[in-house]
């Protein structure tokens, strides 16, 4: 196992006397690998039909004497100012119809034939010319998909929106059977009078705007594969993949996984925010938990400051290293950063790199060496396995639906998960993020925020979850509608509401808590003593075979069921009828843990430190400004941390 250390390298920026210095320093700081000229397009290409190798031969052989590995860039990412001269029509457009001109990147509509076309000359060109060069160990396809532009509403776009439509539907009766465009006089009598979701007199289509991400997400991928292909068919057998973002909504990547030889991951944590690594350890979860049994890459972050950020705070000293090690501990062999060196000249040169701007004396360089050291005297890790027996469900479809308007509340998907997330962190329980159809043996819990959106096939696996003994918690606003965002017969909890043994009347909307209008904005329960806060939906549910845990008190719920439990085969089915505040969660998790017999990874631990087990290495890593002193006795400093092994 080769553990990567590196990070972007965009040679092109730079006179070739540079370069020289570059592949020395590279070797200073322990790097192994760099992802090469990921914008370097209009270099590559100065023209259609035109390509310049020469200072890219000389960039990889140079690397390659070096010792260093290139994961090349298919460069596809921003198109030159020849191309979209040429074939302007290849441009995106926002939901007004504005195009996005160029002068910037990721100017380039994915729909569009010209685009692809010119990608794929491009790909097929850097492919057989480097397919068997000795440097290259992986291929980057483009550069986080999706990202800037999430959607693209152009007539490209609504060409291939319509095909993708007429392959899924094959009628365009069934289609409106699947929108209900009986509803406002949306019939249908042609796909071709169908447009992408552009800006409307009023709330649009919700199954047509489910579809459009669907589509968009696969469109994406379409230009992934495409790519991929040609990388293959050029005879490259290395591994091939392109740059996540973490839980990032426009591309379903419990998809996308399945087509990635190895998953990579961007992470870009505000220093400000001294809670922001909880979300960042919720993300690198989710990357190990899309590929399980397969080492992953942290692919892009900053050593220090960004640039894009109203305030870009630096990291404090340290904090680089404890986010990497962040990674590691879950499975990551790789840390790569962007960029290998800070650039001269536009809209990133404020932006922190491996090598920065202000040289080698400076603090980020020492630590960019220091910790290129420290992973070379890593021991061999075991890849990150099913070490969790508490999973968290993600899923993609859902996140869609429930962005549309017009439900009972505004829900924030991902805040709504990850506030799961981060109350289970702070107890220092280990957690997987699975999809509703995941294969789930082997947890102890699984918990289910927000399934409004549930498939058949979803419902039934969590079902067989509860009933092989698991502990399922289903939380308020879940199993509503159907994959056409169409409501079911026989009302709400139309799937799980036998095995939770509840039925739902009513979602009883809360205000916002916080916010100035009148009406109640807290619905609290009680729970074995304590009092928990239930937030934005306060639903009115009725037992049918469950118990209640918890029930309302005050409010226009008063005494009614809040928290309830249905013993289900050898498992149990919780349902909560609210959504609890952050403490509200970590009572409701740690009931759940204590009848499931969950424990943490380690006891004892402050708040700041977390504990990641990784087969047999135990991370433990102080996120916080003060010194703690661990239960042994031991201390760790301010993103101070330490990896323990079974036995040691
Ligand atoms: C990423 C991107 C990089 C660079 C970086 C800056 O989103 O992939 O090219 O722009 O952000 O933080």
């Amino acid at each position: 196992m080769t553990m990567h250390y590196g990070g972007d390298y965009n040679p092109e920026q730079w006179p070739e006397a540079v370069w020289y210095d570059d592949v020395r320093l590279m070797r200073e700081a322990g790097v192994t690998m760099v992802s090469l000229g990921i914008f370097a397009w209009s270099r590559i290409q100065p023209a259609e039909g035109v390509f310049d190798w020469e200072w890219l031969d000389t960039v990889i052989d140079l690397l390659h004497e070096g010792g260093i590995a290139v994961d090349l860039a298919t460069a596809t990412a921003s198109p030159p100012p020849w191309a979209t001269t040429a074939y302007p029509q290849m441009l995106p457009q926002d939901e007004n119809g504005a195009t996005y001109w160029p002068g910037s990147r990721q100017q380039f509509a994915p729909s569009s034939p010209e685009y692809r076309r010119l990608a794929a000359e491009l790909v097929t060109a850097l492919a057989e010319r480097y397919a068997k060069h000795p440097a290259v160990v992986m291929w980057h396809v483009n550069n986080e998909y999706g990202c800037h532009l999430n959607y693209d509403y152009s007539d490209n776009a609504a060409v291939a929106f319509r095909a993708w439509l007429a392959a899924k539907y094959e009628t365009i009766d069934a289609l409106n059977d699947a929108w209900g465009t009986d509803f406002w006089s949306q019939r249908y009598t042609s796909f071709e009078q169908i447009v992408p979701p552009r800006k409307a007199p009023y709330s649009r289509n919700p199954a047509g705007e489910l579809d459009f991400k669907r589509f968009t997400s696969d469109t994406l991928l379409e230009l992934f594969l495409m790519e991929k292909r040609i990388i293959r068919a050029a005879g490259a057998t290395q591994p091939v993949t392109t740059n996540f973002m973490g839980a990032f909504p426009p591309a379903d990547y419990w998809r996308w996984a399945r087509e990635m030889d190895v998953i990579t991951d961007d992470n870009y944590p505000d220093p400000n925010d001294p809670e922001s690594f909880r979300a960042s350890a919720f993300a690198r979860d989710l990357m190990r938990s899309l590929k399980p049994e397969t080492p992953w890459i942290l692919m892009e972050q900053a050593t220090n400051a960004l640039n894009w950020r109203p305030t870009n705070a630096p990291k404090a000293p340290g904090q680089m290293a404890a986010l990497s090690m962040q990674a590691i501990a879950r499975g990551a062999d790789g840390i790569m950063f962007f960029q290998w060196r800070q650039s001269r000249a536009g809209s990133e040169k404020f932006h922190s790199a491996m090598l920065p701007q202000a040289g080698t004396r400076t603090r980020t360089w020492r630590e960019v060496v220091d910790f290129g050291a420290e992973l070379a005297a890593l021991p061999e890790l075991p890849v990150g396995a099913r070490d969790a027996h508490v999973a968290i469900v993600l899923d993609w479809q859902n996140w869609w639906a429930l962005e549309n308007p017009d439900h009972p509340a505004v829900l924030d998907y991902l805040a709504l998960v990850q506030r799961w997330y981060a109350a289970i962190h702070r107890q220092h329980v280990q957690v997987d993020i699975v999809q509703p159809t995941s294969d789930l043996t082997g947890y102890g819990v699984v918990i289910a925020p927000q399934l409004y959106l549930l498939t058949s096939d979803a419902a039934a696996n969590l079902i067989a979850f509860a009933e092989s003994g698991g502990h399922l918690l289903v939380t308020a606003f879940s199993d509503i509608v159907d994959e056409n965002d169409a409501f079911r017969d026989g009302g709400y909890l139309t799937q799980l509401g036998r095995t939770l043994g509840i039925w739902l009347e009513d979602f009883g909307a809360l205000v916002v808590p916080g916010g100035d209008g009148p009406g109640q904005s807290a619905a609290p329960f009680d729970l074995v003593g304590t009092t928990v806060t239930g937030t934005l939906l306060a639903e009115e549910i009725h037992l049918d075979g469950a118990a209640a845990l918890g029930r309302f008190v005050g409010g226009r719920l008063d005494g009614r069921p809040a928290f309830t439990v249905n013993p289900v085969g050898a498992g149990r089915a919780y349902y909560l009828a609210t959504i609890p505040d952050d403490e509200g969660c970590a009572a409701v998790a740690a009931a759940i843990f204590a009848a499931a017999d969950i424990h943490p990874v380690a006891f004892g631990l402050p708040d700041t430190v977390e504990a990641i087990r990784r087969g047999d290495a135990v991370t433990l890593i102080n996120h916080g400004t003060h010194t703690v002193t661990l239960p042994d006795g031991a201390t760790l400093e301010p993103f101070g941390y330490v990896m323990l092994r079974d036995g040691e």
